[in-house]
């Protein structure tokens, strides 16, 4: 294994695989990625050209994706339609992207007898009662809730098909909510960081009771490498570090360590559907590939991306306000 491609690189969790496997390893990267809203080509523009080429195109083009995918040793397949909110309004590209995306992949790789590894969620499993003491394991039923995440189980089904009936040499994983640098502001943590930057009022769906499992991008990038390069053909691996907290205890924090009063933000209406609790159990990736995230203070991790943001205004401010118009139709 020497040349990666990877879709989806100028995303926000594929942008931080892109930085982390330049800076640890000598493999060299082709990244794919349509640049839609959520891409943005300067994420990258810090990284060695001899190191990584970037072609601007759709994982649906299949004349495009031949032509890559004949040229490398891996694809790793981030780029997705990922926002549950946007899903709920227009589902279409969803199904375009996520599924015959994948499909247009999955056959290039196919042809080519390419390694693949699929990027996932745990979404694709439903939603835990918050007092239920089991996570999600891999052996847990598929029951997505959102259009994003059925057509994120579609493509997990898709190539669990591809390696039984084709022979695949295909991995996948799915991950809990990632934090970090580089996250579009219409997620939840950059939304509320920036939000108080501009001195507006965070803004809490529901009662905020809703749990997520946070992991930062960096522990979901050295999981993803790990499983390239130890994992077993046909596996899947749940990749997760412990992080529950529910939507207003992250609230709170954000404006605590902003040097605001932790009640100053404002409850709007729910999201439709609304999952209640995401937590994995990541067992199978720790024993058997010997993986362990090194972020596990959610606290420092969260402080650091508050930092973040607050210094790299000029990567986030051209979207701000676009986003906040999308939200401000639905009251959110
Ligand atoms: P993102 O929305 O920040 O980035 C997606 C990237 O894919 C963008 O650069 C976009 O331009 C690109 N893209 C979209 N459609 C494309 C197409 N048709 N062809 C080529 N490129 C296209 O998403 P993210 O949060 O970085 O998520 C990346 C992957 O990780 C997704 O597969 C998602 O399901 C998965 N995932 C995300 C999380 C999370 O917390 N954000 C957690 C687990 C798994
Ligand atoms: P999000 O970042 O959209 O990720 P996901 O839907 O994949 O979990 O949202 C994380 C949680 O935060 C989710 O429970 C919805 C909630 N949320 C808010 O309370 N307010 C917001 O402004 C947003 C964007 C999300």
């Amino acid at each position: 294994m020497s040349n990666l491609l990877v879709t989806g690189g100028a995303g926000f969790i594929g942008s931080n695989f892109v930085h982390y496997v330049i800076r640890e390893t000598d493999l060299n990267v082709t990244v794919l990625d349509k640049l839609t809203y959520a891409g943005n080509r300067a994420t990258l523009s810090s990284l060695p050209e001899e190191r990584l080429s970037f072609v601007q195109g759709d994982i649906a083009d299949a004349t495009l994706v031949d032509r890559l995918v004949e040229n490398t040793d891996v694809v790793v397949h981030y780029a997705a339609e990922s926002h549950n909110d946007n899903s709920l309004h227009d589902p279409r590209p969803f199904v375009d992207t996520n599924i015959l995306g994948t499909y247009t992949l999955l056959e290039a790789a196919r042809r080519h007898d390419v390694r693949f590894h699929h990027i996932s969620t745990d979404e694709v499993y439903g939603d835990l009662e918050l007092d239920d003491p089991e996570r999600f394991t891999e052996s847990t039923p598929y029951n997505p809730s959102s259009p994003y995440s059925s057509t994120k189980a579609g493509s997990d089904l898709l190539v669990r098909a591809w390696v039984r009936s084709f022979g695949l040499r295909a991995t996948i994983s799915n991950c809990s909510n990632n934090y970090g640098p580089y996250q579009h502001v219409e997620k939840f943590i950059p939304r509320q960081i920036t939000n108080v930057i501009d001195g507006v009022r965070p803004r809490l769906y529901g009662e905020g009771l809703n749990v997520r499992d946070w992991i930062h991008a960096n522990d979901h990038s050295s999981a993803v490498l790990t499983i390239l390069e130890r994992g077993d053909v046909g596996e899947t691996y749940l990749i997760g570090a412990d992080g529950e907290q529910n939507n207003k205890a992250v609230i709170e924090s954000i404006l605590e360590i902003m040097g605001e009063t932790t009640g100053a933000y404002d409850h709007v209406i729910d999201r439709s559907g609304h999952d209640l609790r995401y937590a994995i159990d990541s067992t199978k990736l720790r024993t058997a590939l010997g993986w362990t995230p090194q972020y596990s203070d959610f606290r420092a991790g969260l402080e650091a991306t508050v930092k973040w943001y607050r210094e790299n205004e000029a990567w986030w401010r051209p979207q701000k306000a676009a986003t906040e118009a999308k939200y401000q139709t639905t009251g959110q």
